[in-house]
């Protein structure tokens, strides 16, 4: 009995998180957040934590840098050890010196005035020489790009600046296990990229653990040891990063965004082309595929895949109103470069606009020029016909709705209806058209159910969702959507998108931005590309992300799809193609004709 006891403390010494039974239902909950999870990761291993919005992969990260139970009401059974040391029993500033957790939402984790302050409130705490605190807090903010930033007032920083100094702050205290809570979501892909190889570099130098939220991400798939899959609660699902991205059922029924280049995969297994463990995971594999099916599969042979050439989007000629027109934007926020240098552009009614560029490109400052929220240093914005500077930014907003980059900072009322009541009162509008709005609103966005319900009670996709309804009862002309779709998951996000491009097909201007690519290759038809204040490529999708290397400096890396369309240029007439169903369409659809 005392060697099993013996055994057990052993080997939690090896394990870096071991969870028994744990179950823990939120106060006033009707359900279990987390039902008898079970679960112990070893030291050094990197585990990517996936399901659907609600599955409790917030409830257990809580759980292991001991916010749940200790600051956090409610009720929890089981046991959760981290580093051998017992969480329910151990002060939570002593566990965060083993374990750093990063949260989802990086404003809830800033405190400090500037970004030095921030990055060195841990190691001051634990008292670590004033010196060598200043050499590791500039070690860490050139990890996270972050370097020269120092003195910068954090509440000054763009959404991405944010997340990479949340990172820098967890980063900074060295800790044995790392959890992250989808970290990535707001920073430029190749930030994104960055960071996960700042992960892996540390864990392969000092054994560090790394416990990580995250959507689907191509990088992801060779970096992980092993998936976690939470459904409901419970885990669904533990194996291969491989095993899992080459099921395309399974990563539906959990609501997981699947490889754009593994659903062309997929339909060759489909077919019988292929053997399952032939689904690529990643472009060289797809590509060499392809070339091997093409002889035997291809559409006529030898015939060279063509599509209609490439259409600009048609200008709608009869509107002499354009939906945006700006000349010779200048704007200088008080300390500074100008984060706008000099930006001219026309926007015309009905485009689907996406604006790209890296973290702090000034994405966001020029959107709020839109509706009025800043207002030009120099230069000039006329949108819907309005000079911003001669209209209040009440006014805009009957003709223009803008959706900030953080719901939260839109969101105050006590329930979803009150919410999108709040817009239309504020707008003069009265009894039955509020109702009415309101009434079709809810419907059309799928918040009926949630109706009398607290916004902050919901998960962050929803609250995107009812920001976008507090707007969208306002019947705007201009939709300004900034980064819709960061605390979605695979499901949210479509709902999102096929809202947004309904919309648009019924005449609404729509300017969307995103750092997901996939994202903006499917659903914009013009993409502007900005680059320190300036606009850098203004085009369709295929021709914006066919520049590769000149968004290389800017830190977008183009679709899987269209760097997939670059490999295959020879046989596609150097067209870039955005859809999986694209590439398929060069196989017959004929049956199963023998070869493995
Ligand atoms: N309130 C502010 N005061 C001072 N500087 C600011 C303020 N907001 C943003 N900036 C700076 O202006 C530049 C452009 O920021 P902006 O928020 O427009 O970037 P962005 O392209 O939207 O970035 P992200 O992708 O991170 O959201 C950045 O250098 C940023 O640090
Ligand atoms: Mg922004």
């Amino acid at each position: 009995m005392e060697t099993l006891e013996t055994a057990k403390i052993i080997q939690r010494l090896e394990d870096a998180i071991e969870l028994s039974n744990i179950s823990y239902r939120y106060p006033n909950a009707v359900e279990a957040s987390l039902k008898n999870v079970s679960l112990t990761v070893e030291k050094g291993k990197f585990i990517l934590l996936m399901g659907s919005t609600g599955a409790g992969k917030t409830t257990l990260s809580l759980c292991l840098n001991g916010l749940i139970p200790q600051l956090m009401e409610g009720i929890l059974t089981g046991q959760v050890y981290v580093a051998g040391k017992n969480v329910g029993k151990t002060a939570v500033q002593s566990l965060s010196k083993v374990l750093g957790l990063v949260l989802q939402d990086p404003e809830t984790q800033i405190i400090g005035r500037t970004v030095e302050e921030d990055t060195a409130f841990g190691p001051r705490n634990f008292l670590v020489p004033l010196d060598k605190i200043k050499e590791k807090v500039n070690q860490t903010l050139a990890k996270v790009r972050l370097k020269g930033y120092n003195q910068r007032l954090t509440e000054e920083l763009s959404g991405g600046e944010k997340q990479r100094l949340a990172i820098a702050g967890v980063l900074v205290m060295e800790p044995e296990i790392l959890v992250l809570d989808e970290p990535t979501s707001e920073l430029d892909p190749i930030g994104r990229s960055e960071i996960y190889q700042t992960l892996d570099d540390l864990r392969r130098q000092k054994d560090l653990t790394i416990l990580l939220v995250e959507h689907s991400s191509e990088d992801l798939i060779h970096k992980a040891d092993e998936v976690v899959v939470l459904n409901e609660g419970k885990v669904a699902w533990r194996g291969l990063p491989a095993e899992l991205f080459r099921n395309l059922p399974l990563l539906r029924q959990w609501g997981i965004k699947p490889l754009p280049v593994s659903q062309i995969g997929w339909n060759f297994y489909e077919k019988g082309w292929i053997s399952f463990g032939q689904i690529p995971l990643d472009i060289p594999a797809t590509e060499s595929l392809i070339r091997g099916l093409l002889p035997k599969y291809g559409h006529r042979q030898g015939e060279r895949h063509k599509k209609d050439p490439l259409k600009k989007q048609e200008p709608n000629l009869t509107d002499k109103v354009k939906a945006v027109q700006v000349s010779n934007l200048i704007y200088q926020y008080n300390s500074g470069q100008p984060a706008l240098q000099g930006i001219n552009l026309t926007i015309e009614v009905g485009e689907f606009v996406a604006l790209i560029g890296q973290n702090g490109a000034g994405k966001t400052t020029l959107a709020k020029h839109f509706n009025g929220l800043l207002k030009p240093t120099s230069g000039e914005v006329i949108v819907e016909g309005m000079n911003t500077l001669q209209y209040e930014t009440y006014d805009l907003a009957r003709t223009i709705g803008y959706v900030f980059q953080n719901p939260d900072h839109q969101i105050f009322s006590t329930t979803v209806e009150k919410e999108l009541e709040f817009g239309l009162k504020n707008a003069g509008f009265k009894g039955q058209v509020i109702r009415e709005r309101i009434d079709q609103v809810l419907q059309y966005t799928g918040l009926e159910k949630f109706r009398s319900v607290h916004p902050f009670s919901l998960g962050k996709g929803e609250r995107q969702m009812i920001a976008v309804a507090s707007i969208l009862v306002l019947k705007p002309k201009l939709l300004i959507i900034d980064e819709p779709t960061t605390g979605s998951d695979w499901t949210g996000v479509q709902t999102m998108m096929t809202l947004i491009r309904n919309l648009n097909a019924a005449g609404t201007t729509i300017v969307m931005i995103s750092h997901d690519m996939d994202l903006v290759a499917q659903y914009a038809k013009r993409v502007i590309v900005l680059k320190d204040g300036g606009i850098l490529l203004d085009s369709t999708p295929q021709d914006v992300f066919s520049n590769e290397s000149l968004l290389l400096n800017s830190a977008i890396v183009p679709p899987q799809l269209c760097r997939l369309s670059s490999q295959l240029k020879d046989i596609l007439s150097e067209e870039i193609l955005i859809e999986s169903s694209e590439f398929t369409a060069m196989f017959e659809s004929g049956e199963r004709t023998g070869c493995l």
